[in-house]
């Protein structure tokens, strides 16, 4: 799979964003091993704390639709620049990644970084250290 078509398809599920009150729109896509992709927005609230970032909404429902591991994630929020995800994204972006997951930080249809899980989340904490 190409990352710049990731890249392409997380901009694209940006547009169903809900935000009324941050107006800040952000699309993710989350790529699977068998080479699936769900697309995700964020979906605010008006209790603030029920809004739901884009990456979980993207990463929910591959799991939620079976998936065990995601191989790649594209992030796009403003545009403007390369956003990156929220501290609770990154730990459930860790939940479901492995080793050589590739997190795309998109600028544009053009620029994207990618990074890794360690790099966003540096000694993570995670399943393996939970169930020893
Ligand atoms: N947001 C995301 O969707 N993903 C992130 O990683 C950063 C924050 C959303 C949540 C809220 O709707 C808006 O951006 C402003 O915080």
């Amino acid at each position: 799979m190409d990352y710049k078509k990731l890249a392409e398809i997380a901009i694209d599920a940006r547009e169903n964003a809900y935000v009324p009150y941050s107006k800040f729109k952000v699309g993710a896509a989350v790529l699977t091993y068998d080479g699936s992709i769900y697309t995700g927005c964020n979906i605010e609230n008006a209790s603030y704390g029920a809004t739901n970032c884009a990456e979980r909404t993207a990463i929910f429902k591959a799991i939620s639709e079976g998936h065990k591991k995601i191989k790649a994630i594209a992030i796009v929020g403003d545009m403007s620049t390369n956003t990156y995800p929220c501290g609770i994204c990154r730990q459930v972006i860790a939940e479901f990644a492995t080793k050589d997951i590739q997190i795309i930080l998109v600028k544009n249809e053009e620029n994207y970084i990618i990074k890794t899980m360690d790099e966003i989340l540096p000694g993570a904490f995670t399943k393996e250290d939970l169930l020893k």
